[in-house]
């Protein structure tokens, strides 16, 4: 949709956050991280690294790498988040809160999608960690996805709020929960149906395409990414939470790198490599909805609320100015490299 009214040159905001990040670790760390952190003052760190983070002192230990990572002169705070797994032990979630390690914790139904063999296999296992959480005052983070083949790739998001989300809301009446990476109006409807206890991250990437784009003139592995984009209805129904201003949704962009070798082969892994040109598709996203008033809450204020923390003093001023997007990002040794996102339609937003 585009705006009745003349766009202006430039926005500044305050300083976005991103609440939803795949850092990796070794050499894809050292060619990531620096994406990341020229974009947003904090981010919360998805700890599915092989083996998955699941340990206060693997936390702090990951947290210094990624600190080591990330250039000197740029002010970046990685938020660390636990791994849930069967039996997760409720004493290391609460002591890792009270040491300022863990934000958050992350629940990925076993075998959901990328490094998620470790997920968990039932709510009951994980009851008491999520008790712990609860008096703690620590938010689960949840990969919406039912895992069981049955269920048509398309339908699982919107199976699991139903057959997962719900009863867990029930069962653990003071845990707060975010949606992650939501990709259906199932999805978007069920964040709004619980303020005060939910929120929703929006992707860059579920803004910006359908599900037809992954097959659009042949297969386009990059493209792919889980949970996998859905209908056009969906995406208009993202569009419209994203650009809102309502408070419950908030920038997380599931940036999620892969080398370029391993999506482009016969079974390419799952995840859209944004960071480098996230707030970029963002801002075209806000401008094209004529919503770009709607920019600051969803990308630097309403996550803020949300976890309780301040919000960024600093500020970041985005240009009406094309933007030229890198093919890749070269990973360090050994001649890899992991291809950026680049949507189909044009980028008119710079830094
Ligand atoms: C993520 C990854 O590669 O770690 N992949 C993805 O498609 N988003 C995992 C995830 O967030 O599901
Ligand atoms: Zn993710």
């Amino acid at each position: 949709m585009a705006s009745a009214h003349p766009l202006p040159a430039s926005i500044t905001i305050r300083r976005p956050d991103d609440w939803h990040v795949h850092l990796r670790d070794g050499v894809m760390l050292a060619a990531c991280a620096e994406h990341t952190a020229r974009q947003f003052g904090r981010a919360i760190i998805m700890p599915n690294l092989v083996p998955p983070v699941t340990k206060v002192a693997e936390a702090s230990a990951y947290r210094e790498r990624i600190r080591a990572a990330v250039p000197k002169e740029l002010k970046f705070e990685p938020l660390m988040t636990c791994y849930l797994t069967d039996g997760a032990d409720p004493a290391e979630l609460t002591r890792g809160k009270e040491e300022g390690v863990w934000v958050a914790a992350k629940l990925y139904p076993a075998h959901a999608t990328t490094n998620s063999a470790h997920g968990v296999t039932s709510m009951d296992r994980v009851a008491k960690g999520l008790e712990a959480m609860e008096k703690a005052g620590m938010p689960l983070l949840v990969h919406g996805e039912v895992t069981d083949p049955e269920v048509d790739i398309f339908d699982r998001e919107a199976v699991f709020l139903d057959k997962v989300l719900a009863p867990l809301l029930r069962r653990h009446e003071g845990l707060k929960i975010v949606l992650e990476h939501i990709t259906t109006r199932e999805g978007v409807a069920f964040v709004e149906a619980n303020p005060g206890r939910m929120g929703g991250t929006i992707t860059p990437h579920h803004l910006s395409y359908n599900r037809n784009a992954l097959f659009k003139g042949g297969i386009r592995p990059h493209f792919y990414c889980l949970p996998i984009a859905k209908r056009e209805e969906h995406r208009l129904a993202l569009r419209r939470a994203a650009t809102s201003g309502g408070s419950q949704f908030f920038l997380g962009t599931d940036t999620a790198p892969h080398t370029t070798d391993t999506k482009e082969c016969a079974c390419g892994c799952a995840g859209v490599f944004n960071a480098p040109v996230a707030m970029q598709v963002y801002t075209q996203v806000f401008a094209e909805e004529g919503a770009l008033a709607h920019l600051e809450a969803f990308a630097s204020l309403n996550g803020p609320r949300f976890y309780g923390l301040p919000v960024n003093e600093e500020t970041v001023t985005l240009h009406a100015k094309p933007l030229d997007i890198p093919d890749v990002v070269a990973v360090p040794g050994g001649g890899k490299d992991i291809t950026v996102f680049r949507p189909d339609t044009p980028v008119d937003w710079s830094f």
